[in-house]
C-alpha cells in the first residue's frame, strides 16, 4: 500500500527558483516512488493509501552532502594550523584505528545515523584504507536506510608506514568491493573509488583506478587543488605535469562520473580540462576555512557551467548539518566582496544554496533522475521540518512567504528541526 503526504512542500526548481505548495499532496507508491505533487487533495484519488497530516510542517527534499569522511568524524571541531598538520598530527593516527573490526564498527553505525538526523538523505564517504572498514561500513549504510556512494580510501606513498598500501593489493580490495556492494538496493549503494589526493598516490595507482573505474563503470572522488602547500607539494612530486589537474586527466580518471573536493586553486587550463572531461565539483566552504585553505571562487566555475554540488567535508568541516554548509556557501562568499572589492563578485543566494544542497548535489553524482527534488518518478526521498520551532512568538507574517521559510531555515535551522526522514518512501528517521 503506497501512502500520501500533506504539508508544505518546497522544493528546489533551479539555483534560482524554488517551488511552494502550501498546502501540496504528495502520493507515494509502495516501492518509494512519488506517484503524483501537487495542490489537489489526493485522497480520493488513491482510496486505500495511507495518510498522512503535516499541514503545519514543510516537506522537503533530503540533503545531498557529496564529500565527507566517515572515520573522521570523532574528530570534528577539533581545529588545526593547516591541511598538513591536521592530516599528520589528528587524522590518519585516528583512521588508523579503522584496522580493528569492533571500532569501524561503532563507528560507521553512529556516522549514518547522524547524517540522516541532520536530513542528510544521499552521501558520498570515504572510509578507510582498509577493506574490512569499508565493507563494514556498507553493511552500517545498507541497515541505516540512507542512499550513498562509498569508497576505501587509496594511497600508496607520502604517508606514515603503517598507513601505506601496496598498489596491487589496494587496487584488488577496490575490486573486490565493487563486486560485492556496487549497486545494492536499486542503487541505493554505489561504490566510488577513493583515491585519497595524487600527493599520496603514485600515477600507477591512479592509472589503475582509471582502468578500474571504465571496466566497471564506476564513480571516482578525490581532492584537488586545496591548499597552497599541497600545490607545491605536487610540483615536487610530479614534476613533468603542467599542473595538479593534468596529473588526473593524464592518468585516465576524470569524466562526468568523478567528483573533485575544494578545487579553490585552479588556472584557466585546468577549469578548461574538468570542463571538457565533465568532471564534478565538491565545493566544501566550511572545511576551506576551518583548515585555513582558502575561498574557492564558486561563480568563477560556475559561469563556466560546470557542475557543483556541496560537501561538508566531515572533519575538515566541523559539521554534519547541511543547514550550515548552505549558511557557509552564502556567509563565505559575501566576505570576498570585502577583501577584494574589485572582483565584484555576485554573494550565494538562499535560493542557490538551496539548489546546491539538493538538486545540485544529485546533479553532481548524475542521480538527478532518482533524487534532489520532490517530483513525479523520483524516488521519495524527503524531510518533514519543524520549520514553526524557528518561529518563537508565533509571529504569522515573520514565515509568510516561501523565500522568508527558507531563509530562515538556511540560518536558524539544524538536526532540531528535522522531525522525520524517508527514502525510499521509507521512513529513516
Ligand atoms: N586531502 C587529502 N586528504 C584529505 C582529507 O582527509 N580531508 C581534506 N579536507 N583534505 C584532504
Ligand atoms: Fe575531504
Amino acid at each position: 500500500m503506497g501512502s500520501i503526504f500533506k504539508g508544505k512542500i518546497l522544493s528546489p526548481i533551479s539555483k534560482s527558483k524554488i517551488f511552494f505548495l502550501n498546502p501540496g499532496y504528495l502520493a507515494i507508491s509502495e516501492k518509494g516512488k512519488i506517484l503524483e505533487i501537487g495542490q489537489n487533495d489526493l485522497r480520493n484519488k488513491y482510496r486505500n493509501f495511507s495518510f498522512y497530516n503535516f499541514f503545519d510542517k514543510l516537506i522537503c527534499p533530503g540533503f545531498i552532502d557529496i564529500h565527507n569522511h566517515l572515520p573522521q568524524f570523532p574528530l570534528i571541531g577539533l581545529s588545526s594550523t593547516n591541511l598538513f598538520t591536521w592530516l599528520n598530527e589528528l587524522v590518519f593516527p585516528y583512521e588508523d584505528k579503522f584496522r580493528y573490526k569492533k571500532f569501524a564498527q561503532k563507528y560507521s553505525g553512529i556516522f549514518f545515523h547522524k547524517l540522516l538526523k541532520n536530513g542528510t538523505t544521499t552521501t558520498s564517504t570515504y572510509v578507510t584504507i582498509h577493506k574490512q572498514a569499508t565493507d563494514i561500513a556498507f553493511q552500517s549504510a545498507k541497515e541505516s536506510g540512507i542512499r550513498t556512494f562509498i569508497g576505501k580510501v587509496m594511497m600508496d606513498r607520502e604517508v606514515p608506514e603503517n598507513m601505506l598500501e601496496d598498489t596491487q593489493k589496494s587496487l584488488q580490495d577496490s575490486q573486490g568491493l565493487i563486486e560485492k556492494w556496487d549497486g545494492y538496493d536499486e542503487d541505493r549503494l554505489r561504490y566510488v573509488l577513493s583515491p585519497r589526493f595524487a600527493v599520496s598516490c603514485s600515477f600507477q595507482m591512479l592509472k589503475g583506478i582509471g582502468k578500474l573505474a571504465k571496466r566497471y563503470n564506476i564513480y571516482i572522488q578525490s581532492h584537488l587543488a586545496e591548499s597552497k602547500t599541497e600545490i607545491e607539494l605536487i610540483k615536487k612530486l610530479y614534476p613533468e605535469f603542467k599542473n595538479y589537474t593534468e596529473i588526473y586527466y593524464k592518468a585516465g580518471i576524470l569524466s562526468e562520473k568523478t567528483i573533485m573536493a575544494h578545487c579553490i586553486y585552479l588556472d584557466k587550463q585546468e577549469i578548461e580540462t574538468l570542463q571538457k572531461t565533465g568532471t564534478k565539483i565538491s565545493h566544501c566552504p566550511t572545511a576551506n576555512r576551518f583548515l585555513s585553505s582558502g575561498i574557492m571562487r564558486y561563480r568563477k566555475l560556475e559561469e563556466k557551467d560546470l557542475t557543483i554540488g556541496l560537501g561538508t567535508d566531515v572533519a575538515g568541516g566541523y559539521s554534519f548539518s547541511m543547514f550550515n554548509e548552505m549558511k557557509e556557501v552564502i556567509e563565505t562568499s559575501k566576505t570576498i566582496n570585502f577583501v577584494n572589492p574589485k572582483e565584484q563578485y555576485k554573494p550565494v543566494t538562499v535560493e542557490e544554496a538551496y539548489y546546491l544542497a539538493t538538486l545540485g548535489g544529485a546533479t553532481a553524482l548524475s542521480i538527478e533522475n532518482e533524487t534532489g527534488s520532490l517530483e513525479k518518478g523520483k524516488s521519495a526521498d524527503f524531510l518533514v521540518i519543524d520549520y514553526q520551532k524557528l518561529n518563537d512568538c508565533k509571529d504569522n507574517d515573520i514565515l509568510s512567504e516561501a523565500k522568508k521559510i527558507l531563509s530562515k531555515m538556511i540560518y536558524c535551522g539544524s538536526e532540531n528541526i528535522v522531525k522525520q526522514v524517508y527514502v525510499k518512501g521509507k521512513r529513516v528517521i
